[in-house]
């Protein structure tokens, strides 16, 4: 599971994501909740709402309730994409660094099936918001590392089950590589020597290329009404001291995505 490198960071992620979600919303749906994180800023968006947290993790959904419930919110133990509620119940449904666990894990159709399942669950109207990690693309970049995260880095090359990654030596603490490949070693230097390790390496943080994640959700009825990067990756940069050079403007770490449902 991903965590996140520093509370104002993600507070940003978590209030982008409910800025998105109209004022007048009565229900919303958390997927993937974990502890709830996002529950606080979405009954400040939404002041009526009432907030239902699904997540698999009956040890998160725990915490939840110690830390961030609200008489206005409630949780629900299942394994997406099996979720057990009425068509059009819902007003909103956000689904935070959620997905790309079903698409790694559960494979494209699960995914696929998610997308019409929350259709299905959506009012007229209704909409879902997505924040999750994006593919920043193949292009290569030049990146010097302090001598601790090379280390980390040949170490990331040996334990990252779900492809290969590869780099070129360049000398001085210079190596050159894939931007996907740098993205999936940066946001997961966290995990190295951590009990999250195991899961982290089994995961990729970049399967989606956000215009193939929009299409996805086109091809499953929304109308899109949000789409942007979010994140500079300068962030993990800064906190690593590693310097890039690259061509190009480095993409941001994450998509923020909205869909509609309008008949
Ligand atoms: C990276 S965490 C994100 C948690 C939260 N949305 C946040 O941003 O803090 C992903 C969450 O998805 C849950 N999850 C992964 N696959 C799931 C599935 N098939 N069904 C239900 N929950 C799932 C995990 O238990 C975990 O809490």
């Amino acid at each position: 599971m991903a965590r996140v490198l520093s509370p104002r960071g993600r507070r940003a992620r978590l209030q982008a994501v409910a800025q998105l979600i109209k004022p007048n919303a009565s229900i919303i749906l958390d997927l993937g909740s974990g502890i709830g994180a996002v529950i606080p800023h979405l009954t400040e968006r939404a002041t009526a709402a009432e907030i239902l947290a699904v997540d698999q993790s009956v040890y998160l959904l725990h915490k939840q309730k110690t830390q961030r419930m609200t008489q206005r919110s409630n949780r629900v133990i299942s394994h997406i994409p099996e979720l057990p509620f009425r068509a059009k119940s819902f007003d909103a449904v956000v689904a935070i660094q959620f997905l790309h666990e079903i698409f790694c894990f559960l494979g494209p159709s699960a995914l696929s099936s998610t997308f019409d399942k929350i259709y299905d669950l959506l009012g007229e109207g209704g909409c879902l918001v997505v924040l999750d990690h994006q593919n920043p693309g193949p292009a290569r970049i030049k990146a010097q590392l302090p001598e601790e995260l090379h280390l980390k880095l040949v170490y990331f090359t040996k334990h990252f089950q779900p492809r290969t990654i590869t780099f070129e030596e360049l000398g001085d603490g210079w190596v050159r590589m894939s931007m996907r490949d740098f993205y999936d070693f940066i946001t997961k230097i966290f995990s190295l020597g951590t009990p999250l390790e195991d899961e982290e390496m089994n995961e990729e943080h970049t399967p989606f290329l956000r215009a193939r994640f929009v299409q996805m959700l086109q091809k499953a009825g929304f109308h899109i009404t949000h789409n942007s990067g979010f994140t500079p990756i300068e962030l993990h940069l800064k906190r690593f001291k590693v310097r890039v050079e690259a061509d190009s403007p480095l993409p941001k770490r994450h998509l923020l995505v909205r869909g509609e449902k309008i008949s």
